[in-house]
Parts: structure tokens; C-alpha cells; sequence
């Protein structure tokens, strides 16, 4: 959950780290720091807060130096400040440190450096490491490189980590488990490293996703080594960067997050681009294709993930199993790797994450194979942990997501759910040809419908001007719908800090209904479909208490109109496809709102981009 980068080469290493800091600031911006290697000196500077107080301390230091490591913070051991800012360093100042991750055994290991005469200056786990580093190299005599292997294998948690050395003024050495590095080839005798690609791609093309337990030492002399914890030499494997330089920038957009709401005509079809064809009238996921027929004997399917992806997951179980009536399970992965679950090799599980460096997810997935389940993945990220130990898996292809709240992730992997659910009910037959090929044109005219809605933004942000300053808010929908109205709690709550609930419609008058009143804003999902008049009812009920109404319903609906304080209109779609539009003015009322309220839409306070601890 932070964000890791490092340079060793011709060029200046600071304006590469910094530039590559602030690409990865949606990981985690409790602080920054730098560490730089010149002439002989390391030169390390360090802040709390964001990149930009890292720049403003460092403007008039040595900021010289062709290599260096950089680091933006996420708290997780010690409050965010500078003293526990990274990098760490060593007493006498030779070695410097930054991780990404949690040392877990880190204060039985303290307890011994302190007995050492180690005295710690921060109250992180990360100092802790950095001091075994330091003791094993003076008390063991050995290299940094092999005193980093040794620390490593001391270490109990989840570590992404640079180091770099007095000693050795031309390598870096890295080294990861369960947190995330990619190692960038330059091409020019130089090396990049970072969390993702995002800071290395404007440099080369060339990069080798580290794997776990592996640790890489890059040499301008000896060039890139690669080996295991346990010594044995690897083979690196590069691969050739598909990421491109303007997904990066903000295209002209105020926040990521706004660029990324509108990208969605365009990431959903790139979604189902070469998936589906309508008119010839077929669905394919190259992907899974081989696990298909396990999917459809599978005693059932366990969906696992965390946020924004749980809420597709639902989605998911509403499609799996309505069209394709294959039993489907959708698990917290927080919860499900904790409550000793049952697990056979009859299961499927499908563990659902964009960044596919969530932590608890990660963890939840190799339970599963550790119990003998098919594991399958639905990513975002190119080479990212969970898509790489699933035994298959589709990419959601909506491209890198910045803003840190979900919105064409969200999209995208309900996209690949619902391509999922067509090609398993039509090769089990529980679908007729007609259905499927009304749903595969339904499906491909879902981009201009989004766009339809997206269109309507300035009638969406007047709407929302009038609840910006609500306290609370409640969210609701039926079917499929449910998991859009949490999904929509959770968007305004994470960016605009209202405390917001999703429920399903029905579930109000067994409590939250006692919460309605003048002040309380409630958005419901209303389009047309087999709850629908049910919904009305729901919508009454909450009029006959003074409840604030602003509904989603289906263009044409004349009945919500009159009962409801607004009303948004979306395209008709078939009702399994409604989350795809439905959701979409609620990222626009979250978004605004949250931009009315001054808050900081693409980086909330507290939340990071990728969970990668518990
Ligand atoms: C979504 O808006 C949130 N930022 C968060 O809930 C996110 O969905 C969750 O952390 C899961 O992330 P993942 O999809 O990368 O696994
Ligand atoms: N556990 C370390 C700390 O709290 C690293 C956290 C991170 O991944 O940013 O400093």
C-alpha cells in the first residue's frame, strides 16, 4: 500500500523517483522520502505528507545523484510523520531501506537489536529491518545483498523492499513477497524498480514482474542477477510493457476519478472487445475457456474479494446464478481466509481484485489453493500476484485506475461476470438462443447507453448540489440492483466522508426506516423490471416519512416522477444489465459531491489504491 521507486544509472536519479512518486501516490501519501547516492554520501530526505512537501524540504539540498531510492507512505506501523517517514537508515548512515508491506515478527526482532545496543529512532517495523540488515552485515561480515537474503529469511509478513548502500555505490538490491515490484530494464545500462509500471513505462518497455521470496540485485558492472531466497540462480523473464504513457495523465479531466467515470463507453468495450459478437452470436473468454466445464459441474462457485470488487462479486452471484443456475457463493476474502472455511477441490473459487495486490484477497486465494480449489482471477492489473498464482483468469482491460475510488474497475468486472455467466448458462443450456442473443445485443449497445447517461452529467451535478451537505444517506435497490445501491454507499462515503448505507429495498422497514426524516437523502434504484412496483412501495414509504427521494429510473417512467424529489433516467436495458448503467450516476453524484465538499476526490484521506496489508 505504499508506493515504492528506485533508479541506478547515467541519469539524475531524483527527478525520476520524484516523478515516479507522484504516479504512485494513490498507493498511499502519509509521506515521502528519498534517499540519494553521491560521491560517496547518502544523502536521505524525508517528509510527512505528500510528494510535494517531500519537494519543498528537498529544494535546497544536494539533490544530486545517478542512484536513489523513494518511497510514499501508508501507515501501518507508527503514526505518519517524518522520523517514520522512509527511507530507514543504518546508525552510520551506509545502508538506507523501503518497503512496502508488514514485518510481522518485527518486535521480537527488535527486542534482540536493542539487546544488540541498536537504538531505534521511529516506531516502525521497517527501521527493524533495516537494523537486522545492517547488524548482519557487520557482525556476519557479509555483503548487503547477502545480509539482505539472511534478514529475509528471518522475516515473518509481506515485504516489497529497496536497498541501497555506501558499499556498494553501483547496485540496488530488491527483493519482494506478497507485496508487489516490478524491475525495469533500461536502455542505457540503467535499472528502474517500482510498485507497478506506472513510473517505469515512460523509460522503457522492458520489465520483469519479481515473483515471491525472489531477490534481485541490479549492477551497473554486472547487470540484473536474479535469485531466490534460498540462493538458486533465476532466469529473469522480462516481458514487453503493453501500458501506455497518456493512460496516466489526467487528460484534461479535473481528478482521475472524473477521466475515469467517462472512460467508461470506451473500457467496457474494450472489456468485450474480441469476447462477443452479437450478430454472429457468440461469447468467448479465451481465458477461462479450459475451466468451463469444471465451472459447470463445480459443486459451487466461491467469489472472493474486497470493496468495490465484493459488490461486483454480488452482481456476479445475481448473474451465475439466475442464468446459468450454478450455486455461487460471494465471500469478504477478509473474512473468508479467517473462519477456517470449507473447501474441496470440487469448488471453484474466483477471487475478483483490480489492482490483484490486495492483501486479504491474496491471502484468501492461496487458501483455497492450499485446499485443492481451482482458483480463478478477475484483474485489472497486468502481471499483478493474484493474476499470476491463479490457474487462470480475464483480464477486466479498462486500464490503469488512478483515482482511488472504483469506477471503471467496478464496471469493467461486472462486464467480465456477466460475459462469464452468458458463456457458462449457454454451454449448460439453461439460457434460450433467444435470451442469449437479445442479451449480446443488449450487451454491445451498453457503451453508448453509458455514454447516454454520462451525458447528463450537468443535470446529475445540479442534484447534487442540494445534498452536499447531507450528514447520512441511504442507498437501495432489488436483484442486482442491491449491490449497486451498496455499491454507490460506498463511493459517496470514501470520497465525500458522509456516512452512506446500501440496503436492500425491501430491508428498510426492518430498521433503517426509523432513520428517515426531511434531512435523510435516500436513493433508490426504480427501472422497470419484476420488482419495480414493489419498489414504488418502498419509494412511498419513504415519502410518507419526509424522506428526500432522488431515484434512477428508466427513461420514459412517469410513475416514480411524481413521487419522487428527483429523477434520473437511464436507457432501457434487459434487467441483468441494469448495474452496468444504474451505478454510473451514482459515481457522478458521489463525485461531485465530494468535489462541493473540497474534499480530495482522487486521494481521500486515510484510504490507499491497493490494500497490500491486512
Ligand atoms: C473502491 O472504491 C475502494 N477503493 C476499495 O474498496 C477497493 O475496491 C478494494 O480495496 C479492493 O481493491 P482491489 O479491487 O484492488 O482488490
Ligand atoms: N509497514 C511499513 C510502515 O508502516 C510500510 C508501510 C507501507 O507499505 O507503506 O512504515
Amino acid at each position: 500500500m505504499c508506493g515504492i521507486v528506485a533508479y541506478i544509472g547515467k541519469k539524475e536519479a531524483y527527478p525520476i523517483i520524484v516523478k515516479g512518486l507522484k504516479r504512485l501516490e494513490y498507493r498511499g501519501y502519509d509521506s515521502a522520502g528519498v534517499a540519494l547516492l553521491n560521491n560517496g554520501d547518502l544523502n536521505i530526505y524525508k517528509k510527512q505528507g505528500k510528494v510535494a512537501n517531500l519537494e519543498e524540504h528537498a529544494a535546497d539540498k544536494n539533490r544530486s545523484g545517478h542512484a536513489g531510492i523513494g518511497h510514499t507512505r501508508w501507515a501501518t506501523h507508527g503514526a505518519p510523520n517524518d522520523v517514520n517517514a522512509h527511507p530507514h537508515y543504518s546508525e552510520d548512515c551506509n545502508i538506507a531501506l523501503i518497503h512496502n508491506g508488514i514485518i510481522e515478527n518485527y518486535d521480537a526482532i527488535k527486542q534482540r537489536l536493542v539487546g544488540n545496543g541498536y537504538i531505534f529512532k521511529s516506531e516502525t517495523d521497517t527501521e527493524v529491518l533495516t537494523y537486522l540488515v545492517d547488524d548482519i552485515h557487520k557482525n556476519a561480515g557479509v555483503s548487503v545483498a547477502e545480509a539482505v537474503r539472511l534478514a529475509l529469511q528471518q522475516v515473518v509478513g509481506a515485504y516489497a523492499i529497496v536497498v541501497i548502500s555506501k558499499d556498494n555505490p553501483d547496485q540496488l538490491i530488491a527483493a519482494r513477497k506478497s507485496s508487489p515490484l516490478v524491475l525495469g530494464i533500461g536502455k542505457d545500462n540503467d535499472f528502474f524498480l517500482a510498485s507497478d509500471a506506472t513510473p517505469i513505462v515512460e523509460y522503457t518497455k522492458k520489465v520483469v514482474y519479481m515473483e515471491d521470496e525472489e531477490i534481485a540485485i541490479v549492477d551497473l558492472n554486472e547487470g540484473l542477477k536474479l535469485y531466490s531466497i534460498d540462493e538458486v540462480e533465476k532466469t529473469p523473464y522480462v516481458q514487453e510493457l503493453e501500458l501506455q504513457l497518456e493512460a496516466l495523465e489526467k487528460g484534461g479531466y479535473e481528478h482521475f476519478m472524473l477521466k475515469e467515470i467517462h472512460e467508461q463507453p470506451r473500457s467496457i468495450k474494450d472489456c468485450f472487445r474480441g469476447r462477443l459478437n452479437a450478430e454472429e452470436g457468440w461469447v468467448s473468454l479465451g481465458g477461462i475457456k479450459d475451466y468451463e466445464e469444471k465451472m459447470i459441474k463445480a459443486n459451487r462457485i466461491i467469489m472472493i474479494a474486497s470493496g468495490t470488487s465484493w459488490h461486483a462479486g454480488l452482481v456476479g452471484e445475481y448473474l451465475f446464478e439466475d442464468l446459468a443456475r450454478i450455486n455461487v457463493e460471494v465471500e469478504y476474502a477478509s473474512e473468508f481466509r479467517y473462519r477456517n472455511p470449507i473447501i474441496t477441490e470440487n469448488d471453484i473459487v474466483i477471487a475478483i481484485s483490480q489492482s490483484g495486490e490486495t492483501a486479504d484477497t491474496l491471502a484468501a486465494l492461496e487458501l483455497a489453493k492450499s485446499k485443492g480449489a481451482t482458483i480463478l482471477g478477475i484483474c485489472n492489473v497486468v502481471g499483478s500476484s493474484i493474476s499470476r498464482i491463479t490457474d487462470a483468469g480475464s483480464y477486466t482491460h479498462a486500464g490503469p485506475e488512478i483515482g482511488v475510488a472504483s469506477t471503471k474497475a467496478f464496471t469493467a468486472q461486472v462486464t467480465v461476470l456477466t460475459l462469464m455467466a452468458l458463456s457458462l448458462a449457454k454451454r449448460k443450456g439453461t439460457i434460450s438462443e433467444t435470451k442469449f442473443r437479445t442479451m449480446l445485443s443488449e450487451l454491445e449497445a451498453i457503451p453508448q447507453k453509458v455514454q447516454q447517461i454520462l451525458d447528463k452529467n450537468e443535470e446529475i451535478k445540479i442534484i447534487s448540489e442540494k445534498y452536499q451537505d447531507a450528514s447520512n444517506a441511504l442507498y437501495l435497490g432489488r436483484g442486482s440492483s442491491f449491490p449497486v445501491a451498496l455499491e454507490g454507499a460506498l463511493k459517496l462515503k470514501e470520497i465525500s466522508y458522509i456516512h452512506a448505507e446500501g440496503y436492500p429495498a425491501a430491508e428498510m422497514k426492518h430498521g433503517p426506516i426509523a432513520l428517515i426524516d426531511e434531512e435523510m437523502p435516500v436513493f433508490v434504484i426504480a427501472t422497470s423490471g419484476t420488482s419495480y412496483e414493489k419498489v414504488v412501495s418502498n419509494i412511498q414509504e419513504v415519502k410518507a416519512r419526509k424522506g428526500k427521494l432522488i431515484a434512477i429510473v428508466t427513461e420514459g417512467d412517469d410513475q416514480v416522477d411524481n413521487i419522487a424529489d428527483h429523477t434520473i433516467e437511464i436507457p432501457d436495458t434487459d434487467e441483468h444489465l441494469v448495474p452496468l448503467l444504474a451505478t454510473i450516476p451514482f459515481q457522478l453524484l458521489s463525485y461531485h459531491i465530494a468535489v462541493m465538499r473540497e474534499c480530495n476526490v482522487d486521494q481521500p484521506r486515510n484510504l490507499a489504491k491497493s490494500v497490500t496489508v491486512e
